[in-house]
């Protein structure tokens, strides 16, 4: 028999209470309201803030989410975020916790019980609880759960200098999981911290036909040097719901002449290089201009009109898109 004694104390419900509140203290959190399934409700004090140890998201990354933008006490493009949302449950073999009029209910409310007029909403759907099986427990009632936080915040230089980024060493994800949002974001995190290492911002997926893919948690987009606004197929890539709609507002600069076209296709990386733009575009980042790739200036390594106007159309789009916003 084993005479080993442990000197970890033995936690009380109280205590971990306190423990929890006392970590958000020493680890102060944006986060203003949080909805969860499982505890029935929504609760604001970041401590409470929590899901259990055993739901299949944790400890397998058996989950997927997504992420608007709340801009001006309006939500922005939900059905868009909500349709790719349902898409990757579907492809995540997830059980809906309900009808899609129900999670919208409660994405709203959530971000309207925060009373934040700005920031970010993003919310998980996991398989749920009850074991520690490879396939989700036969018990398991799907989790959903709704965060709105104060939102990423980039440097202010990356939309006024531009951004550096770097082809990444780590392999792009096999196109299904790549097009399914999940929460299993190793090769994007890799990619990132990689980045950062080499001092740079960023880096870009290559896939394996030497095509442009993605960046991180954004995608790539570029202006040829003939002028056309080129944006890799989704086939591979995540279907940005900001790409998207950006695609649909962008024909309005060929107009203005600020380019002839716009493309949706392979985008082979030696072509890519001698682009006229290079850019980010994404939620959380909107429309940001690369400068430099691989240590090779785009073009006059400034960044462009194009990234700017684009970044125009989408502010404006975000305020008073007809259609897009659910006002809280
Ligand atoms: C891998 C990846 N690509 C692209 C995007 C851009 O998508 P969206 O414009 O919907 O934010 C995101 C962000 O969600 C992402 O995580």
């Amino acid at each position: 028999m084993s005479a080993t004694k442990t000197s970890l104390p033995r936690l009380t419900a109280a205590d971990v209470l306190n423990n929890l509140t006392a970590l958000r203290r020493r680890q102060p959190v944006k986060y203003a309201a949080f909805y969860s399934s499982q505890l029935g409700g929504i609760v604001t004090d970041p401590a409470l803030m929590v899901i259990p140890f055993d739901d299949h998201m944790v400890h397998r990354g058996h989950g997927i989410f997504d992420t608007a933008s709340l801009v001006d006490h309006k939500i922005y493009d939900l059905d868009a975020h909500l349709d790719r949302f349902i898409a990757s449950a579907q492809r995540s073999k997830l059980k809906l916790p309900g009808t899609r009029a129900q999670m919208r209910e409660i994405i709203v409310g959530t971000a309207a019980l925060s009373g934040r007029s700005d920031g970010s909403i993003r919310y998980w759907l996991s398989s749920g609880p009850g074991s520690l099986e490879l396939s989700p427990a036969a018990s398991a009632e799907p989790g959903f759960f709704v965060m709105i936080f104060a939102g990423l915040s980039y440097p202010e230089r990356w939309y006024t200098d531009g951004l550096k980024v770097m082809t990444t060493t780590y392999p792009i994800k096999p196109s299904l999981y790549a097009i399914t949002k999940s929460t299993n974001y190793l090769p994007n995190v890799l990619m990132q911290m990689e980045a950062k290492e080499a001092g740079v911002d960023n880096g870009v997926f290559i896939d394996a036909g030497g095509n442009v893919g993605e960046s991180s948690n954004m995608n790539v987009a570029f202006v040829t040097r003939d002028g056309v606004f080129r944006h890799p197929k989704f086939d591979h890539i995540l279907s940005g719901c900001t790409s998207k709609r950006l695609l649909e507002l962008a024909p309005t600069l060929v107009s203005r002449g600020l380019i002839t076209g716009v493309e949706v296709c392979d985008i082979p990386v030696a072509e890519a290089r001698g682009a006229r733009e290079m850019m980010l575009i994404g939620s959380s980042i909107k429309v940001a201009p690369i400068v430099e790739w691989d240590k090779q200036p785009i073009h006059d390594g400034k960044p462009g009109p194009v990234s700017r106007a684009l970044l125009e159309l989408l502010e404006a789009d975000m305020r008073r898109g007809a259609g897009r916003l659910d006002q809280l």
